[in-house]
């Protein structure tokens, strides 16, 4: 596996294979690999014959005073990871090659319809963060095909978004979310619960999924209402308070359009972000 930290490098290396004819798929990440990210690898590889895994914590993307500096970075373990895996090049850029001026006034890449709402209400600026340097690595490895988690539901809406409204040619792949046994969306994040708190955790997943089944059986029996759609929230983020949780949010959405369901609404998707502790988690599930 070829590991590469400039940008000229991984170019030329991008350059080797499309003269042979050779297509791309890249799975960006932040890295501290689980197996969530390896199920990205494995879509990645089904879908292209190379496949390009970017590693870079961010910095764009954290608001201000939140955990950047103690984000868990895991070069090492990442790369004995991805090796396994087979897969054929890592990027690993350093902030200075990614960002020749202040990374705070670098140029930046903006869906603002779709990334104030739900998580970018709480988090200012977070999905500007990431759009910027989705589309920093696109130009750099001008993938076919760049694999994203569904776990981050709103940051693949945004990022499909993104590629429709500037023209891309990557094709964006979203893949379903991995979960722990008992039902836990798989994050970096989860590190920072203690053992109660992940115990806990499933909670979140299991309101999500008592949602969906509550707005089915609505449907079925044709009581479901606008009205009974916002209570149905209403109760949920109470029944999540009283566990302990400190929820952002939890709303019944168009699953395109991120818009707060009605009725009408053909395609519907339930997010959620809540704190737990230390942990800020997030889950999402179609109706
Ligand atoms: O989902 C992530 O890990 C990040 O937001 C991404 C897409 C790698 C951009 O930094």
């Amino acid at each position: 596996m070829l590991q590469h930290q400039s940008i000229q490098r991984i170019r030329a290396q991008v350059r080797q294979w499309r003269v042979a004819g050779e297509t791309l798929a890249l799975v960006p990440t932040m890295g501290n690999l689980h197996r969530g990210h390896l199920h990205l690898v494995d879509v990645a590889k089904k879908n292209a014959d190379r496949v390009v895994v970017s590693v870079f914590v961010n910095p764009l993307q954290f608001v201000p005073g939140t955990d950047f500096e103690n984000y868990p970075r895991t070069l090492d373990h990442d790369i004995e990871k991805l090796v396994s895996h087979g897969i054929d090049a890592v990027f690993v850029p350093e902030v200075e090659s990614l960002f020749a001026n202040a990374v705070q006034s670098t140029t930046k890449v903006s869906v603002p319809e779709l990334s104030n709402v739900l998580c970018g209400r709480f988090r200012p600026g977070h999905f500007d963060g990431v759009t910027t340097i989705v589309t920093k690595l696109f130009n750099i490895i001008q993938p076919d095909v760049a694999v994203f988690g569904e776990k981050d539901y709103q940051q693949l809406v945004i990022i499909k978004r993104m590629v429709a409204d500037l023209s891309f040619a990557t094709k964006v792949l979203g893949v379903e979310t991995i979960r722990e046994s008992g039902g836990l969306a798989m994050s970096s994040r989860n590190q920072y619960l203690t053992q109660d708190q992940h115990e806990n955790a499933i909670n979140l997943y299991k309101v999500l999924l008592g949602i969906v089944r509550r707005i089915k059986a609505l449907r079925l029996s044709n009581a479901l209402s606008d009205n009974e759609l916002r209570c149905i929230e209403q109760q949920s983020l109470q029944y999540l308070s009283d566990l302990d949780f400190k929820p952002d949010y939890i709303q019944i959405c168009d699953a395109t359009r991120l818009t707060p369901a009605t009725t009408s609404t053909k395609n519907m998707r339930v997010l959620a972000a809540a704190w737990l502790g230390e942990a800020r988690l997030i889950d999402n599930l179609a109706v």
